[in-house]
């Protein structure tokens, strides 16, 4: 079938569902929402059989949707209604959701249903949730729904009469007033609950250190206690708050817009604060702690099983700052000094890494040296992986993965995913040529031809067609909550598998041929001399793609241009 996505961003599901479709040989065209009459004319073109909306802001024009069959897909079960359906759910403590794909019609969600997917919401922030469960489910439903219009012999169920059989429930929009915090009446799982239905968007509204701030990301604190609402640590960029019978992490702040001033944007705590922040102490927890400090929250943490060293990372967003770099660079080298002979890097849930950390850039005073920055700590990141000889070291990416965290990945032996990711092994839509070594990673895993494919097309590859093009070598057909546990068990059986030292000493062999034939060092200079170059040129298109990104505003038109 020729079908269009209509979404109001190309987003996580939306670039899944595009990937997904694609491999079912569908046609899929995308088109940004925004513009009835753009939209139109794509109609007018494109004559598709199907528009399907992964995820949308505004409604459909009654034109539209009177002419084609026009699917919604609803991250609710059947029966509920509402702009904030994810939210309330998570906001109210539900276990269990689902994702309904229903025709569009005039009232907002009460069109006949075609398809849905029962999930899980596990205790996770909603974004992780709609990249992670809910993705799985929606995919699941509007791929059926998209066979069952194929099949031109299918009815929907409309939402009354016969065979229907849910509760209808209309919900408004989740607002701050709703969403408020309690610091002296909430308990700290209320407040968990508030924080994540409101992660990673819009946020929480609250005050703080005098100023007024959304609250992004939330982890409980097993130890730390304090007056309820008052800050009483640092970790890794985060600060702890105290509730009246626990506390909690905050990783992430965004100022309140004032009226009429410039779009904000989420920064990690200790920076969005600054000279705010009172004098609270940096609380850190061994990188690899025994007993209660297990519990306790950090964005990196080690640990071993016999021969295999897990080094599990998890920055929000999936976003790396040099800080992040650094941190994990020596993190990484504790793990690489460990006796094992397999060590996993990632493995958790959701994004392994999306590369440098455009917010962070953005707001520091000079942006073209933080960008120099971020980029060689990532690329001694990724140098210290490349140049470990003595073990195997397997990326798992449990979620997805873009730009420079996919060449990241690509530094590793093997790279495992699971089956929902989704890889953009690109840097062009940012305006960038990129580093982390991708001129020796990315052609020596899936040749030149590829490689140059990839980076010119910039599209977004499913985890299936990742694994046929060798980009991935394994592909996990399992729940986001099961990546974690079946990496470590295939881990483990790669460990004991006798073929695992001869792999090890070709691996050494093989890198020193590599670096014989071109030295490590020769493609980090020539990769870091354009990136020099587009950092510190201001007209370069870098500067207004990463402006316009952070700020959540359309890219200007023409500037993600190759170099
Ligand atoms: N720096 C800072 N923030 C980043 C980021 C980065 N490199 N990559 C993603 N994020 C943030 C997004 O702004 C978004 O923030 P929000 O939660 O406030 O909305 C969040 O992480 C999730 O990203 P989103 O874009 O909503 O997820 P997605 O799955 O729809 O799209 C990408 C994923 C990777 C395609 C998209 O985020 C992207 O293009 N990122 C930039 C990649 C890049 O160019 N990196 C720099 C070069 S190495």
């Amino acid at each position: 079938m020729r079908i269009l996505l209509l979404a109001s961003a190309f987003n996580s599901l939306s670039q899944r569902l595009y990937a997904e479709l694609r491999e079912r040989r569908h046609l899929v065209d995308v088109q940004l929402a925004g513009d009835d009459d753009e939209l139109r004319a794509s109609l007018a073109r494109l004559q598709p059989d199907l528009l399907l909306a992964p995820m949308l802001r505004t409604a459909i024009p009654q034109d539209v949707w009177s002419a084609l069959t026009c699917l919604i897909v609803h991250p609710g079960p059947p029966g509920d209604r509402g702009p904030s359906s994810l939210d309330r759910a998570i906001q109210d403590g539900r276990a269990e959701w689902g994702v309904t794909v229903l025709q569009a019609e005039a009232e907002m969600d009460a069109g006949p249903v075609w398809a849905w997917a029962p999930c899980r919401l596990p205790e996770r922030g909603k974004s992780d949730l709609y990249r992670n469960e809910v993705s799985d489910a929606a995919v699941a439903a509007a791929l059926l729904a998209v066979e069952r219009v194929a099949s031109g012999c299918h009815t929907p169920q409309p939402q009354h009469g016969p065979g229907w059989r849910h509760p209808v429930r209309t919900r408004p929009l989740l607002r701050q007033e709703e969403r408020r915090i309690d610091w002296a009446g909430d308990s700290t799982g209320t407040v968990l609950r508030r924080l994540r239905a409101a992660d990673s968007q819009p946020g929480v509204l609250d005050a703080l250190c005098g100023g007024e701030w959304y609250l992004h990301g939330g982890h409980r604190e097993p130890v730390l206690r304090g007056r309820p609402g008052e800050l009483l640590a640092t970790r890794a960029g985060a600060v702890c708050r105290a509730t009246p019978d626990g506390a909690v992490w905050i990783p992430e702040l965004r100022r309140r817009r004032t009226p009429g001033g410039p779009a904000t944007f989420k920064l990690p705590a200790v920076t969005a604060l600054g000279a705010l922040l009172p004098p609270v102490p940096e609380v850190p927890v061994p990188l690899m702690p025994g007993g209660r400090e297990g519990a306790a929250w950090s964005d990196i943490r080690y640990r071993e099983d016999g021969p295999v060293g897990f080094l599990r990372f998890s920055f929000p967003g999936g976003a790396m700052s040099t800080d992040h770099c650094r941190r994990l660079l020596e993190a990484y080298r504790f793990a690489a000094a460990r006796p094992t002979s397999v060590l996993v890097l990632g493995g958790g849930r959701d994004f392994f890494s999306n590369g440098i950390h455009l917010n962070v850039i953005e707001a520091a005073p000079d942006q073209a040296a933080e960008s120099w920055a971020n980029i060689t700590a990532m690329d001694d990141l990724v140098a210290e992986v490349l140049t470990t000889t003595d073990r195997l070291v397997v990326a798992a990416v449990a979620g997805n993965a873009a730009a420079g965290g996919v060449m990241l990945a690509l530094a590793a032996d093997e790279v495992w995913c699971r089956h929902g990711s989704v890889l953009n092994p690109h840097y062009r839509l940012m305006g960038l040529y990129g580093s982390e070594y991708w001129t020796y990673t990315l052609p020596r895993r899936v040749g030149a031809a590829e490689a140059e494919r990839l980076t010119r097309q910039a599209l977004p590859v499913s985890a299936a067609a990742a694994g046929r093009i060798g980009l991935v070598d394994r592909v996990l057909d399992c729940g986001p909550q099961e990546f974690g546990p079946s990496a470590a068990r295939l881990a483990g059986l790669l460990a004991a598998s006798p073929a695992a030292q001869r792999r090890i000493a070709a691996k050494k062999a093989a890198r020193e041929a590599d670096e014989r034939a071109k030295p490590l060092e020769a493609y980090r200079e020539e990769e870091l001399a354009v990136m020099h170059r587009q950092f510190f040129t201001p007209e370069s298109p870098y500067h207004a793609l990463r402006s316009a990104f952070v700020r959540k505003r359309p890219a200007p038109a023409g500037s993600a241009a190759p170099m």
